[in-house]
């Protein structure tokens, strides 16, 4: 079949993957060729078992795949032959150097760039799909620039905006889709390219086109926004355990004025994921290398208050447990940084098993989809740690379930069949709050809720 154009999209992952599966679906004159130098992340997209857990994904690979959209390790043939290059590579934190701990480490991003000049024989649109800093567009330029051929590329911001465990329906139906374009006859051209792209299913009202670098800062800023109401509400759920206030009362509360709103209130043991530490951190950084260190300190914060969060919470836990955990079993309920992902980037239970390990507490972990993840985060530690596909298996013998992730399954639990067979007395920390903390005190549980009074039969 002749495509009217060809996407390439660099980098298989989270972003990249579900990203290209949707334009596939939706624009099917379209060809999408999705590389990774990862042969096994490749592989594991052309399987039934793909590599990432993400609701409805599995649906569109297995309806586009081998029609419009290819998973493949051929970097070279298909930068030759792309219309359009979607970079889509990871950005993580630098661990070494100038900047490390902060800024965004930018190897594979520039090792793209140098892949492109090397390969491309053609005009070409570079879309920035990863998370950068702001200006990246200027050294991308630069590089490719420096191809010896007659060959023009325009660089475009299109930031992801994607939530994981809800990255289909977010593709789907996004409350916006940001393209940066220089203010230039080609700018203009090339932003009309991607646009179109997404007008297949995007009303065009929902579609905003900004500079370059506003697009590049956008980004960064939506991510740093997002965390801070988390820290916010998580530093009053802090006041709250002191006060009897109640937390979800005043999310509510507070919420139902418009101009705060009600999403992004809920409190929890902290955020995880791969981006928000990142992201602001790397603000953080760039604020810094231009001299606005009152800035730089006032996005900090919101990281500061987010490791305070998960510190306090294992603080609680050996508190409440008669100032020591030493020896006894803990169970985690969730391992993954949120529900409905198998994801375990920078997930707040890795820091809080490191914390009850280091206290000499036996730990057992549950979660529906990240058991395998949450292997090698902690291989470390692997004869310390019991890992269980069973929630009534994990809690047995218990002397406290840790609720880690809100995953849902974890509500449809018979908590009176686990209270049967824990050690007594029976412990149960909501770091989530999701669970029916009235009903769980009465069948005997001491009940210790976050950022709400704490439930106890002890006098
Ligand atoms: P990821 O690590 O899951 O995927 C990146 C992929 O790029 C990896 O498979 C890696 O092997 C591949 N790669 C690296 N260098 C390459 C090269 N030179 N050629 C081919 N492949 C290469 O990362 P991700 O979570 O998909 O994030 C990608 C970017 O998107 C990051 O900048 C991130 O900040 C941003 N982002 C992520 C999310 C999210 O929910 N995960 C959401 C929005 C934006
Ligand atoms: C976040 C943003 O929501 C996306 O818009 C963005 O594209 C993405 O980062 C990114 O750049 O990677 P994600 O990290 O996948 O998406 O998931 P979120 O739903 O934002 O949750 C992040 C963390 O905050 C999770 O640990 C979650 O449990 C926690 N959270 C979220 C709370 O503690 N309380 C809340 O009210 C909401």
């Amino acid at each position: 079949m002749e495509f009217k154009k060809k996407i390439l999209c660099i980098g298989a992952g989270y972003v990249g993957g579900p990203t290209m599966a949707v334009i596939a679906l939706k624009c099917p004159e379209y060809r999408v060729d999705v590389v990774d130098i990862s042969k096994e992340r490749i592989d594991a997209w052309n399987s039934s078992s793909l590599p990432i857990y993400e609701p409805g994904l599995q649906e569109i690979v297995e309806d586009r795949r081998g029609k419009n959209l290819f998973f493949t390790t051929e970097v070279e043939k298909n930068i030759k032959n792309a219309d359009i290059i979607f970079v889509s590579v990871n950005t993580p934190t630098k661990t070494f150097g100038e900047g490390a701990g902060m800024a965004s480490d930018l190897q594979y991003w520039e090792s793209t760039a140098h892949q492109i000049v090397k390969f491309a024989e053609s005009d070409k649109i570079i879309v920035e799909k990863s998370t950068l800093p702001v200006r990246t567009a200027e050294a991308m330029e630069r590089i490719l620039k420096t191809h010896n051929g007659n060959i023009k590329f325009e660089v475009v911001s299109n930031p992801e905006f994607l939530a994981e465990g809800t990255a289909i329906k977010d593709l789907l139906e996004p409350d916006r889709v940001l393209i940066g374009a220089h203010k230039t006859q080609e700018g203009r051209k090339a932003s009309k390219e991607i646009a179109d792209i997404y007008k297949h299913w995007i009303p065009k009202r929902k579609i905003i086109t900004t500079n370059l670098w506003s697009s590049e800062l956008s980004k960064l800023i939506a991510n740093a926004f997002l965390a801070q109401r988390i820290s916010s509400i998580n530093s009053i759920s802090a006041l709250c355990e002191k006060t009897d206030a109640d937390i979800s009362e005043i999310a509510h509360a507070i919420g139902s004025d418009s101009r705060i709103g009600e999403k992004f209130l809920q409190t929890s043991v902290g955020f995880g994921g791969s981006c928000f530490k990142k992201d602001i951190l790397n603000l953080v950084y760039i604020a810094k290398s231009y001299g606005l260190y009152e800035v730089a300190d006032y996005w900090e914060s919101v990281v500061k208050m987010n490791e305070y969060q998960k510190s306090r919470f294992v603080r609680k836990i050996i508190k409440e447990m008669f100032n020591t955990v030493a020896g006894k079993k803990i169970t985690l309920f969730g391992f993954s940084f949120k529900a409905d992902t198998g994801d375990t980037r920078e997930s707040p239970a890795i820091d809080i098993t490191k914390a009850l390990l280091n206290e000499n507490a036996k730990v057992t972990i549950h979660d529906p989809k990240a058991l395998k993840n949450a292997k090698l985060d902690l291989k470390d530690f692997d004869k310390d740690i019991i890992y269980d596909t069973d929630p009534y298996k994990a809690a047995e013998d218990a002397n406290a379930i840790v609720i880690t992730t809100e995953w849902s399954q974890f509500k449809e639990l018979d908590y009176s069949i686990i209270f049967d067979s824990m050690k007594k007395p029976a412990f149960i920390f909501d770091g989530r709050n999701i669970l029916d903390h009235n009903k769980l005190f009465d069948m005997g549980f001491n009940v210790y809720p976050t950022g709400k009074k704490q439930l106890t039969h002890f006098s």
